[in-house]
């Protein structure tokens, strides 16, 4: 399976890829919620537009360049679930406001007044959600009163920006247990959510999702709309999970063999900087998974160096190729500038990974 020239290489297998964003797309209509899913997976305008046109209402980003890129690639509404609290990424939300339904996710005073005064600033209109910490430790204040009192506050207080609802992430979800963390996202939303209600505020949005919660879902309870972001790809990590199996994977980063030191160690060409060093969770036994090579184990990654190993001499000369599902799709997309695409197991182009780095658009001073 030699699909890329140059070596090490992202390979994305469009089909299954149009399978994933099909699938993903029946389970939101079935379950009657929105799909508002997070670019920073890819980071690519053709991948937008296939989610778009499987009908997601909006996508969700974490950059000012994702959500440049998003509008460049024709979503009209762009959820920012990272909170815009510098002045110059601020400034690149605000403008893409004058343009298309911007909303951002928030879980500090300050960072809703910032975004209200640059609102009423540049004469533009945007919503917030206020994030809930559902047990990932990450943003978030806790579900329940307390929370519901100071977005009742600022709800009733700030005249720009306007509330539009709740968002929490269950990342807690790659530890392993997806079933608890996708009813900690459905408790946190609906505790508060009834919190805000007593207080005469309503709650239109209810925003969840993880890739492995987002498939783990089975009715929508609170739920409006979900966020998952991995499912375009899935990965060695979401296999482990249970969420997808390998004929699921679309990615895989090739290399080439470039060293036999031992009949039991094969080196690649690909390391870290090709596949990211990445254990989302505990149950990957490794750094990666080798497509077609079961007995062979991802040991080590040096910057640009695998180290494979098996318990069997391998019969793999130098010169072979060799496909990885890496542990995480989106931080080895990240990594590369371009991913070659397949359709019928044949090359049949390249797609630019656009926005990658946390901020490649940014100017200096
Ligand atoms: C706020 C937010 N929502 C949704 C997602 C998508 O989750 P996943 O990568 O499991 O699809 C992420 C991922 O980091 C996120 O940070």
């Amino acid at each position: 399976v030699t699909h890329a020239a140059a070596t090490p290489a992202l390979v994305l297998d469009r089909d299954v890829l149009e399978r994933n964003v099909a699938r993903m797309a029946d389970h939101a209509a079935e379950l009657g919620v929105e799909l508002w899913p997070h670019v920073k997976t890819h980071k690519c305008a053709e991948v937008i537009r296939a989610q778009l046109a499987a009908g997601a209402a909006g996508v969700t980003v974490a950059t000012p360049a994702e959500a440049e890129l998003a509008h460049a690639a024709g979503a009209r509404a762009i959820l920012v679930a990272h909170p815009p609290v510098q002045a110059d990424r601020l400034a690149r939300i605000v403008a893409l406001a004058a343009a298309v339904r911007v909303r951002v996710a928030l879980d500090s005073e300050a960072a809703a007044e910032a975004l209200d005064a640059a609102c009423r600033a540049a004469g533009v209109e945007a919503a917030w959600l206020w994030e809930l910490d559902c047990g990932t430790g990450r943003c978030g204040t806790a579900p329940g009163d307390a929370t519901a009192e100071r977005v009742a506050a600022l709800a009733g207080r700030l005249r720009g920006a306007r509330f539009e609802g709740l968002m929490t992430f269950g990342g807690h979800a790659y530890g392993g247990d997806v079933r608890a963390a996708a009813a900690d996202e459905r408790d946190a939303l609906a505790v508060t959510a009834a919190a805000l209600e007593r207080r005469g505020v309503p709650v239109a949005a209810r925003s969840a999702g993880t890739t492995p919660t987002t498939w783990a879902l089975q009715e929508a309870g609170p739920v409006t709309e979900l966020r998952p972001g991995n499912y375009v790809f899935h990965d060695a990590t979401q296999v482990a999970l249970g969420a997808a199996g390998w004929q699921d994977c679309a990615l895989t980063v090739q290399g080439t063999v470039v060293s036999r030191p031992d009949p039991r160690r094969v080196i690649l060409d690909a390391g870290s900087k090709a596949l990211a060093a990445e254990r989302m969770t505990p149950l990957t036994p490794d750094l990666g998974h080798v497509s077609g090579h079961p007995g062979l184990t991802v040991e080590r990654l040096y910057e640009e160096h695998a180290i494979l190993t098996a318990a069997e001499p391998v019969d793999l000369p130098v010169g072979a190729r060799l496909a990885i599902v890496p542990n995480h799709a989106c931080a080895a997309a990240n990594l590369h500038a371009r991913m070659v695409v397949l359709a019928g197991g044949v090359r049949v182009g390249e797609w630019a990974v656009a926005a990658r780095g946390w901020d490649p658009v940014a100017q200096p001073d």
